[in-house]
Formats: structure tokens, sequence, C-alpha cells
């Protein structure tokens, strides 16, 4: 399984950290920047991991801000991508199991290295349930294609 991470100016540490985290656990990573701490703009990323997403470029992604708010909001944008901005595990396994989220969204300045790694990991190990859900999600798309 291939996965996108990326991040603005304030979250490059965490996206190296998470980068070799992953790889350990033996997933395929592209990492796409920033790769500076220079102020950037966190639509731009936001944008680029769900592009690869959408494409099948990639089968998730990660995408780390600040907060994790802006970048989520910023992916969701992108049609078809279900982002969420998770400070801990619970919510990101959840987020697996009932909302089929393609995309993982954190906050650098917000959650610690090793809960960082703990999200990720309960969202990567959790599956879609389908069922009720898929209605659900499919309602979503919905609202997306009404737009
Ligand atoms: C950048 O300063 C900050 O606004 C950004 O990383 C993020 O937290 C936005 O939601």
């Amino acid at each position: 399984m291939k996965i996108v991470i990326g991040n603005d100016h304030s979250a490059v540490h965490m996206r190296e950290v998470i980068a070799a985290y992953l790889r350990e656990l033996g997933y395929e990573v592209e990492e796409i920047g920033t790769f500076s701490t220079e102020s950037s703009h966190y639509p731009e990323w936001g944008e680029k991991v769900s592009m690869k997403v959408i494409n099948k470029e990639a089968d998730l992604g990660i995408a780390i801000c600040g907060t994790g708010v802006g970048i989520s909001i910023a992916c969701n944008k992108v049609k078809g991508i279900r982002a969420v901005c998770c400070s801990e595990p619970y919510s990101a396994k959840l987020s697996r199991q009932h909302n089929n989220s393609n995309v993982l969204c954190f906050g650098a300045r917000v959650v610690g290295e090793e809960l960082a790694k703990m999200i990720v990991s309960e969202w990567l190990n959790a599956e879609f349930q389908g069922g009720r859900h898929q209605i659900r999600v499919d309602m979503i798309h919905d609202i997306e294609a009404r737009q």
C-alpha cells in the first residue's frame, strides 16, 4: 500500500517522523513536501496530497499543518476526498470504519510525535465496514454532486 504525505512549513519535522514510521511499518511512502520551514500555504499541500489519492497515485493520504484544521478543509474541497482532522486515535479508527476516510490530517502543533504515530497506526489498521455506512458515505457525495 502506498501512502502520500504532505505538509506545510509548520509540520516539516512531523512529516519526516511519520514518513520514517510508515516505512518501518512496511508502507511505500511518497513525501511531497513542503521540505522548507519558510512560510507556505497549507491549501496547496492539501490539494497536492488529495490529487495524488484521487488520481490513484497513492492509496491513502496524510496531510499535516499546524492544527490539521486548515489542511483538512482544503483536502475536502477535492471531489471524492473524505479528509478527517484527528487529534486522537479513536476518531481516526472510526473515521475509516464508518466514514471511509481517505486522507488523515492532524496538527503538528497539537499532537506529539508518539500520539501522532498512534493516530496513524489506528487509522491504517482499520477497515471500512460498509453496509449502512456506505449509504451515509454515498449521501456525502450526493451533497458534493448537487453543488
Ligand atoms: C500556519 O501558521 C497555520 O495557520 C497552519 O499550519 C494551520 O494550522 C492552518 O490551519
